[in-house]
C-alpha cells in the first residue's frame, strides 16, 4: 500500500449481510477483527482484515492511527429525519396530528428566511456527524431553500444524504402550502440542480397523504416516472387518527396503502416512514412492490403513534430501516434508535438481537437507500465513512464492558447505555469531521 495511504488499527465489528433474527447472527454476516486494521487510500478502503496480515504489507511511512480502546464501525445511516424540526424535539404532550399543528408547522414556517435554513442546516449535519451518523435521508421544508441549504452543508462535509423539499397543497399553513404545479417545478429544478452532484441525491417528498390533493400525487409520480432513479419519500399509516382521516379524505381507495399505489408511488425507490398500523396484505405489497419501511421507534413511542412489528415485516420479508424522525423522534442517534427499536420488540414480547440492530442501523440502511455499493460496512472498494466508537464512555458503560463476556454483549451495552458520547470520531470519505472534544487518549485525526 503506498505511502500516501491512512492506516486505522483497533477492534473492528461490521455486518457483510443480514444476521437474521435468531440470537446467533448467520454464519459468515458478521466480522468481528479483536485488532483488526482499515486501510484508506483517498475516500476509500483499500484494506480491512486483522493488523497482523497488513501491518506488513504498509510503506513504512504510512500514518498508522492506533484505537485499542476503540471500535472501529461503519458510519451510521438514518433513512428518516427531518431537518427543520432539531428545535421542536421534545415538545410536550401531543400527538401526531396535534404535534404537527402546535409545533412543526410553525417551526417549518421559519424556513422561508434562507439565513435561519442555512444555520440550521449546518447544525443539522453537524449533529449528525457527532452522533456518528454519516448518510441520511432527509425531510426539508415547503421552501425549496430549506433543501438547496441542506445539499449545501452535506457537500461541505463530503456526506452521502439525500433529500428533498416538503410538497404539500392542503391541510396546513397558508404560508406553508405549495400547489401541484409548483411543487412539481420546485422539486424538478433542485433535483436537475443536485441529484447526482457528489455524492447527493435527490428525494421527492410529499409530506403525506393527508398534506397533498390527489392532483399533487398525480404530480409526484410524474416526477418519478421521469427520474426513476430518484428516491421518493413519505409517511405512512404512523397513528390511528392519521389512518381515518386518510379514509375520509379518500373514500374512493381501498385503504392508506392504496392511496400512494394507486397514485404509481410504490416501487423499490420508495421509502415509507413508519408503516406501524398494517397487516400481512400491506406487507405484502410492499414485498411486490419493492417498497421500503423506515422503523422509527422512539418516534413512534414518543408521539404515543404505536407499536411497529418488525419480527411480521422481517418475515414477510419486507425490506426496511431503521431511523430517528427527528424532531417526532427524541434523539439523533442510531444507538440510542437501536436501544428504542429493542424495548418496542420487547413489548411485542420478540427481543431484537443487537446483531440485527446493529444491521439495520448500517448495512440494512444502506440497502434500503440503495448505496450498499458505497457505505454500510467497512468492505474493501466502499467509501471510507467509518466511526470510532469508545465502548466505554459513561462510568456505568465502563463498569458493564469490563463484566463483558462476548463481543454480543459489549454490542448489547452499547446500543442498550451508549449515545453521542459513545462517539470519539466520525470519519466521511476517509477525512475526520468530528472529534470528541474531551477526551485526550487516542490519536489526532
Ligand atoms: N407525518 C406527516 N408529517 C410528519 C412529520 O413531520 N413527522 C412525523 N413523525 N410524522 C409526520
Ligand atoms: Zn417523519
Amino acid at each position: 500500500f503506498p505511502a500516501r495511504c491512512t492506516a486505522h488499527r483497533g477492534p473492528l465489528l461490521h455486518c457483510l449481510a443480514d444476521p437474521g433474527m435468531a440470537a446467533e447472527p448467520e454464519p459468515g454476516s458478521t466480522q468481528w477483527l479483536e485488532d483488526g486494521m482499515l486501510i484508506v487510500d483517498g475516500a476509500r478502503i483499500v484494506a480491512c482484515g486483522p493488523a497482523a496480515n497488513l501491518l506488513p504489507r504498509l510503506h513504512p511511512d504510512t500514518r498508522v492511527l492506533h484505537w485499542p480502546e476503540r471500535l472501529l464501525v461503519p458510519g451510521f445511516i438514518d433513512t428518516h429525519v427531518h431537518m427543520p424540526q432539531l428545535e421542536i424535539m421534545a415538545s410536550y404532550g401531543s400527538q401526531l396530528l396535534d404535534w404537527l399543528n402546535t409545533y412543526t408547522f410553525p417551526a417549518e414556517a421559519r424556513f422561508d428566511d434562507p439565513d435561519w435554513a442555512l444555520a440550521q442546516a449546518n447544525l443539522f449535519t453537524d449533529l449528525l456527524l457527532a452522533h456518528g451518523t454519516t448518510s441520511a435521508l432527509v425531510f426539508c421544508t415547503t421552501h425549496a431553500q430549506s433543501a438547496a441549504a441542506t445539499f449545501h452543508a452535506a457537500e461541505q462535509r463530503g456526506m452521502a444524504v439525500a433529500a428533498g423539499k416538503c410538497m404539500m397543497d392542503r391541510n396546513a399553513p397558508e404560508d406553508l402550502l405549495d400547489t401541484a404545479q409548483s411543487s412539481y417545478d420546485d422539486s424538478l429544478a433542485l433535483l436537475q440542480r443536485w441529484h447526482g452532484r457528489g455524492r447527493l441525491r435527490y428525494a421527492i417528498t410529499p409530506r403525506f397523504a393527508p398534506t397533498s390533493t390527489a392532483a399533487q400525487l398525480t404530480k409526484v409520480a410524474q416526477l418519478a416516472a421521469e427520474h426513476p432513479d430518484v428516491l421518493v419519500q413519505t409517511h405512512w399509516a404512523e397513528s390511528r387518527s392519521e389512518i381515518e382521516w386518510v379514509r375520509s379524505l379518500f373514500p374512493e381507495r381501498a385503504d392508506y396503502l392504496d392511496v400512494y399505489q394507486h397514485h404509481g408511488l410504490l416501487g423499490p425507490g420508495t421509502v415509507l416512514a413508519h408503516g406501524v398500523h398494517i397487516d400481512d396484505h400491506d406487507r405484502d405489497r410492499l414485498v411486490e412492490t419493492g417498497t421500503r419501511i423506515a422503523h422509527c421507534p422512539t418516534s413512534n413511542t414518543f408521539l404515543g403513534s404505536g407499536l411497529f412489528d418488525l419480527q411480521a415485516a422481517k418475515r414477510c420479508g419486507v425490506t426496511l430501516g431503521l431511523a430517528t424522525d427527528v424532531g417526532g423522534g427524541t434523539s439523533l442517534s442510531m444507538l440510542a434508535t437501536m436501544a428504542e427499536a429493542y424495548k418496542v420488540s420487547q413489548l411485542r414480547g420478540q427481543p431484537l438481537t443487537p446483531w440485527q440492530a446493529f444491521y439495520l442501523a448500517t448495512l440494512g440502511n444502506a440497502e434500503v437507500l440503495h448505496q450498499q455499493q458505497d457505505t454500510g460496512s467497512l468492505t474493501v472498494g466502499k467509501m471510507a465513512d467509518f466511526v470510532v466508537l469508545d465502548p466505554a464512555s459513561s462510568p456505568i458503560l465502563r463498569l458493564k464492558q469490563q463484566r463483558a463476556q462476548s463481543i454480543d454483549e459489549q454490542l448489547f451495552n452499547l446500543m442498550m447505555l451508549g449515545d453521542d458520547r459513545a462517539v470519539a470520531a466520525t470519519y466521511v470519505a476517509g477525512q475526520c469531521r468530528y472529534r470528541r472534544p474531551d477526551t485526550g487518549s487516542g490519536p489526532g485525526p
